[in-house]
């Protein structure tokens, strides 16, 4: 038999869970797509594709635990590719392999964080400002990676002047799957989503690509679709929201009745979000602390006025939220009302993206 490394194009992704549809994937979202959360969205209807939260290669650093642990554990069945970020090749291939021990899909790139403490070592979305480094480190990279390789990018860093010149390297260094969140590094989390740009890269790469960028329902994911023609989609924050997005996503591909979430099933969200994504073990502010960077996204479908955001985001006590959650999800009949699809305008999650001082962006 022969070994080695295999004309990466030829090894097909893994399945679509129905087949001939579109892809869904999971966006990785640091300290949000935990194990927890992961085992969550096992429960809620997983993606076809979840994607780890990045791994920091630096010199001397090693595939961190949880993450390792959420590649392990999460249960859901579904394949996981483990995401990299760093701009030095023999770290990211010493790493790469590491990974490689685990039950992975593929290797990705991140080639869009833009926190500044990031970009500004040249790695996650500050790799966008140098093509040529882009073309050395893909080629290194596909060198060396024998499995999948996969590179989810930005459009650019504060312009799409280099644009076509990214697509290129992504198109002649075999890469296997694509994922472009239509924004630059300097558009943040809050500038319009360029799907035009998107159809640009489907034209322009051999490889599938998945569509990124304000995907916040099952409409919106068809429309995405037909506008860009991708292979399918990436979800982030709107799967915090509507845990149930891929199983509404995936009945609507199929002709099934979609799934339309109540108000008491967001209630009962709340309380499997308390048990899965907070550690029994801490204190409860600290519990309640990391359970409210979840509400922020749910809460903007709540109430128009936004109240249930305002109040929740002060509550002291796990029990003072659970009556501030019965009182706008469940009492004087609102449980059988049905959850929004999409946020009450002029409501936003704050903050809504990586948070700067973010351990793991201390890169
Ligand atoms: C809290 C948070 C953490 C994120 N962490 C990562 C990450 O580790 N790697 C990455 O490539 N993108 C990361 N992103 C970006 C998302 O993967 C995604 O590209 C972005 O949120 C846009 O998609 P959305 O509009 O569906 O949320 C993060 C986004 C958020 C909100």
């Amino acid at each position: 038999m022969i070994t080695g490394i295999q004309p990466t194009l030829e090894i097909p992704l893994p399945k679509p869970i129905d087949r001939g549809r579109p892809f869904t994937a999971l966006a990785p979202m640091q300290d949000v797509t935990t194990l927890g959360f992961l085992r969550l969205l096992g429960e809620y209807g997983p993606p076809d594709f979840l994607f780890t939260e990045y791994f920091r290669v630096t010199v001397h650093s090693k595939p961190e635990q949880h993450i390792v642990d959420s590649v392990l554990h999460h249960g859901t069945g579904r394949p996981v590719f483990a995401q990299m970020i760093g701009e030095s090749v023999p770290d990211l291939l010493r790493t790469a392999g590491l990974l490689s021990e685990l039950p992975i899909a593929g290797i990705d790139l991140n080639m869009g964080c833009p926190a500044p403490k990031v970009y500004k070592k040249n790695v996650g979305g500050g790799l966008l400002r140098e093509p040529q480094t882009v073309e050395r480190l893909l080629a290194a990279l596909r060198g060396g990676i024998k499995g999948r390789f996969t590179v989810k990018m930005r459009i650019g860093f504060d312009s799409i002047d280099n644009y076509e010149r990214l697509l290129g390297s992504v198109a002649d260094n075999g890469v296997n799957l694509l994922s472009v969140h239509g924004r630059t590094v300097k558009g943040g989390y809050r500038s319009e989503v360029d799907y035009p740009r998107i159809a640009q890269a489907v034209r322009t790469v051999p490889c599938p690509v998945l569509a990124n960028g304000n995907i916040s329902s099952a409409a919106k994911a068809q429309a995405v679709i037909n506008a860009t023609g991708a292979a399918g989609v990436m979800i982030g924050r709107a799967c915090i929201r509507n845990p149930w997005i891929f199983r509404q996503i995936h009945e609507q591909w199929t002709g099934k009745p979609v799934f339309e979430p109540k108000l008491s099933d967001v209630r009962g969200y709340l309380e499997v979000l308390y048990r899965t994504i907070t550690d029994p073990s801490q204190q409860e502010r600290y519990r309640l602390a990391r359970l409210k960077k979840f509400l922020n996204f749910i809460g903007v479908s709540v109430d128009p006025e936004g109240v249930f955001l305002h109040r929740a985001r002060r509550v002291k006590t796990w029990s003072e939220l659970q009556q501030l959650a019965d009182q706008f999800l469940i009492d004087n009949g609102k449980a059988d009302l049905s959850y929004r699809d999409e946020p009450w305008p002029g409501l936003i999650a704050r903050p809504n993206c990586e948070g700067q001082e973010n351990r793991a962006c201390s890169l």
